[in-house]
């Protein structure tokens, strides 16, 4: 099956939507919150619930799709073949957590590996941005100017906070080497930034979910989403990630130190 973009951009949009109206109302109520892997990964009942919900959607709109989900309700992918969702139900855990804030929800939908669409809703600012590799970006359906390739020099890098303190690949150099540095903790509101054309790059340890969204959209404008050493992203595995627009990634390749 061929996918509908059209269709789909307007079913995202809507589940989006929805999604969010459910995350508001849920923030009404104290949040139940657990520990996963270790102090600093959290899940809460609002993670799982829009998990489920979303999860719901995609299968009574695409039956035969499969779902890589971070929360567990979807397949367990292990191939890329036919239509695939990549859904990160909340990005930022630990800000929607601390700050009830700068959280996203993510879709990325791949077919037979290659990135078509992805959504990555701002739940606080109530922005959704869309777009994929044929489909020009928008913000809330209406087109966004296409962010400007940039040195380094001119350009704000984000990063992951963990990979900045503890110095990995070189990054405090990379980082140096640009306009400054901001960490927002959430690869959502990273890829956002770069996609509004407010930041040049990020460098992080991702999920495939935490990149699928923001890689499809940014295939529309040359964004380059590798691994540090150039190889393609494997979207069955997590590991480092390099995105930048094509000048500063050039320029992060030659400073990365790849351990
Ligand atoms: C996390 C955030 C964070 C990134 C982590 C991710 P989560 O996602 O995107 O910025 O540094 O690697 O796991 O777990 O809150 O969905
Ligand atoms: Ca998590
Ligand atoms: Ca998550
Ligand atoms: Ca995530």
């Amino acid at each position: 099956m061929m996918l509908d973009l059209k269709r789909l951009e307007n079913e995202l949009m809507a589940w989006l939507g929805e999604s969010r109206v459910r995350i508001l109302d849920a923030m009404n109520t104290p949040l139940h919150v657990d520990v996963k892997s270790g102090r600093n990964d959290l899940v809460t009942n609002v993670d799982k619930a829009n998990q489920r919900f979303l999860t719901g959607k995609i299968l009574a709109a695409y039956p035969d799709a499969r779902i890589e989900g971070e929360e567990g309700t979807g397949d367990k992918v292990h191939d890329l073949a036919g239509i695939v969702f990549f859904l990160d139900p909340i990005d930022g855990t630990m800000n929607f957590v601390k700050q009830h804030a700068n959280f996203a929800v993510m879709i990325g939908v791949y077919e037979n590996g290659a990135p078509r669409f992805g959504a990555i809703l701002d739940v606080m600012r109530n922005e959704v941005l869309t777009g994929g590799p044929t489909v020009a970006p928008k913000r809330n359906g209406r087109r966004l100017p296409l962010p400007k390739d940039h040195e380094l020099k001119d350009g704000l890098m984000g990063a992951s906070g963990p990979l900045l303190i503890h110095n990995k690949l070189n990054v405090q150099a990379i980082n140096e080497a640009s306009s400054g540095t901001r960490i927002t903790g959430s690869a959502g509101m990273e890829f956002k930034a770069i996609i509004e054309g407010q930041q040049i790059g990020y460098i992080s340890y991702l999920q495939p979910w935490d990149v699928a969204a923001g890689m499809a959209i940014g295939a529309h404008f040359g964004l380059q989403v590798t691994r540090p050493d150039g190889k393609a992203i494997n979207m069955l595995e997590p590991g480092f990630v390099v995105a930048a627009l094509p000048s500063a990634y050039r320029e992060i390749r030659q400073l990365i130190v790849v351990d």
